[in-house]
């Protein structure tokens, strides 16, 4: 190489150093230190927290919007205010975007849409999930149409792309209008504490349409969509903890629908028994305890990740580990509402099912349930549209499936956990477990009325049918004559035999009639 083509060649890299500067720097020392104020890392800080060291590969550094809008030809916009690309999450190929609000606030405009879209499109096409870091102003203003346009293409994709790889959402600060359809089509959002919004249509458009008074935060902040509306599934303190308990999301996941969850060895011997177990449930069937105790002494390592703890709390959904395997665990929450189904329930169980069936993972249902809450609020609120989706997904599952009965199932609530009936595999049911049509207070009003309402004593008529219905229906028993359950069991041997049947069932292949989709309730 002469000196004249060393000269030439090493220009070219400096243009490739200054025009990397450039990107890297993003909207400015003074934009970041902006976003630090606020509370927020900046959309590259975020990136490195996500990905294992030094694995993140970024893809369309260079690209540039083409708007001449309102002034946008003078506006550099550095990387199109969206950071993309690929790394390694605890070893496992991830694809990611992350919107940066130091650049035209994080709007999106055609070309960022178009980053966005080849994330997507080459996520699907390599089988890995996708994590959706949103911090933004929207649809950029000055493009109009084609913006509109770009948020169109990434439904479009987050819609294909369902089922087949997870998608996960991230909110870290603004993300209003239609904006919010992007995540809400994902399986999981993830919204930081304070610091982030998310509304169809924001206070002061409130105000004017309404006359209603209502502040960002209350309106569509973290903890209102994690407890009120049911919008996002997580919430964490800020954005450091937000992507850590994205990283610890990952871990429960199968990169797509074509493979299992990576397995963590557990410390904790399979085959220990928990003898606690067997004094547990309170002599009085109306007495709460708390489910989380039992997920804990039956887990791998005590250890689970809650999904929606805020929302619909009479009902408990978590990934965890029996065996190093991963599984999703439906359960009732006899400390709420005595653990019945209402509409939240319904729909937090439902979801769940399917996010766990969409990705290979095993279902574990364990039941304490008094039936579905009744009510005009309920009936009106449709609870038959919601509590029909529970059945269905059930139903359309093709996972293995375990259901264990601990306390009470009866009526429909007892056919809607998991029952044989819904397609579960296994049925293991405590001694302490009432299957039944209903409870006995409600079978001796109606069955018994007469005998009590004529006896020389009533109330110790009552008392007597109750116990005689209670021993003879309340039980395990009546269900197990009939195959319904498989066995009843030591409550202390509970791990062991749960660890057994999700290992005697991990080959479980089911295929179903060809169709183009089901008609889920919706
Ligand atoms: C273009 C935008 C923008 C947008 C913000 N900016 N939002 N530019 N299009 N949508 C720019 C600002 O002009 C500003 O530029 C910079 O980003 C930072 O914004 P600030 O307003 O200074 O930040 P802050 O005070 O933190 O307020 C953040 C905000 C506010 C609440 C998000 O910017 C805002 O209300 N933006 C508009 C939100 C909106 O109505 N978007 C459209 C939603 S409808 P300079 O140059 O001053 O730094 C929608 C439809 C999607 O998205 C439909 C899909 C189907």
């Amino acid at each position: 190489m002469n000196n004249a083509e060393e000269e030439k060649l090493s220009e070219k890299m400096k243009e490739l150093e200054s025009r990397k500067a450039k990107v890297l720097a993003g909207g400015g020392e003074k934009a970041i230190a902006k976003q630090h104020a606020k509370g927020k890392l900046s959309s590259r800080e975020r990136l490195s927290l996500l990905f294992d060291a030094g694995t993140f590969v970024e893809l369309d550094a260079y690209v540039k919007h083409r708007c001449t809008n309102f002034g946008m030809e003078k506006v550099e916009g550095a990387g199109e205010g969206v950071v993309t690309g690929y790394g390694k999450v605890d070893g496992r190929l991830v694809y990611a975007y992350s919107q940066d609000f130091t650049v035209i606030g994080g709007s999106l405009g055609e070309m960022h849409a178009a980053k966005i879209c080849k994330v997507l499109d080459n996520a699907l096409k390599v089988g890995a999930p996708v994590v959706g870091i949103n911090d933004s102003g929207g649809a950029r203003i000055q493009e109009g149409i084609d913006a509109l346009k770009g948020y169109g293409d990434i439904f479009y994709r987050n819609t294909i792309g369902s089922g087949v790889i997870p998608q996960i959402t991230a909110i870290m600060g603004p993300c209003a209008g239609g904006a919010v359809y992007s995540p809400a089509l994902t399986d999981f959002i993830f919204m930081v504490d304070q610091t982030s919004q998310m509304f169809i249509t924001g206070p002061q458009v409130i105000k004017t349409v309404t006359g209603e008074e209502v502040t960002a935060e209350a309106l569509g902040g973290a903890m209102t969509h994690n407890s009120v509306s049911g919008v996002a599934q997580f919430i964490a303190a800020d954005d450091e903890a937000c992507i850590a308990e994205i990283r610890r999301l990952l871990s429960f996941l199968p990169s797509n629908n074509m493979e299992t969850a990576p397995e963590y060895a557990s410390a904790q011997d399979v085959n220990e028994t928990a003898p606690w177990l067997n004094e547990m449930m309170p002599d009085n069937p109306n007495k709460p305890y708390d489910m989380y105790d039992i997920i804990r002494t039956i887990v791998d390592d005590g250890d689970y990740y809650e999904y929606m703890s805020h929302f619909g709390k009479n009902i408990v959904t978590c990934f965890a580990r029996i065996d190093g395997k991963t599984v999703g665990i439906i359960a009732n929450q006899p400390k709420y509402l005595a653990g019945c189904l209402d509409i939240s329930a319904s729909d937090k169980a439902a979801r769940f099912i399917r996010t766990c069936d969409a990705f290979n993972i095993p279902i574990l249902t364990i039941v304490d349930t008094p039936g579905f809450l009744p009510g005009t609020q309920q009936e009106y609120g449709g609870i038959i549209r919601h509590g029909a989706k529970m059945l269905y997904a059930y139903s359309e599952a093709t996972v293995p499936m375990v259901t264990l009965i601990v306390r009470k199932a009866y009526g429909g609530a007892y056919i809607a956990m998991g029952s044989r009936h819904l397609g579960a595999d296994i049925l293991l049911a405590w001694p302490t477990a009432e299957i039944a049509v209903m409870g006995p207070q409600g079978a001796a009003n109606i069955v018994f009325r007469n005998e009590i309402k004529e006896s020389d004593d009533p109330k110790a008529t009552r008392e007597r049918v109750i116990k005689a219905y209670t021993d003879e229906f309340a039980t395990p028993y009546k269900a197990a004559e009939r195959g319904f359950v498989d066995d009843v069991i030591e409550p202390a041997a509970t791990r062991p035999r749960l660890a057994d049947a999700f290992d005697m069932l991990a080959s479980k292949r089911e295929a179903r009639p060809a169709k183009k989709h089901g008609n889920i309730p919706l």
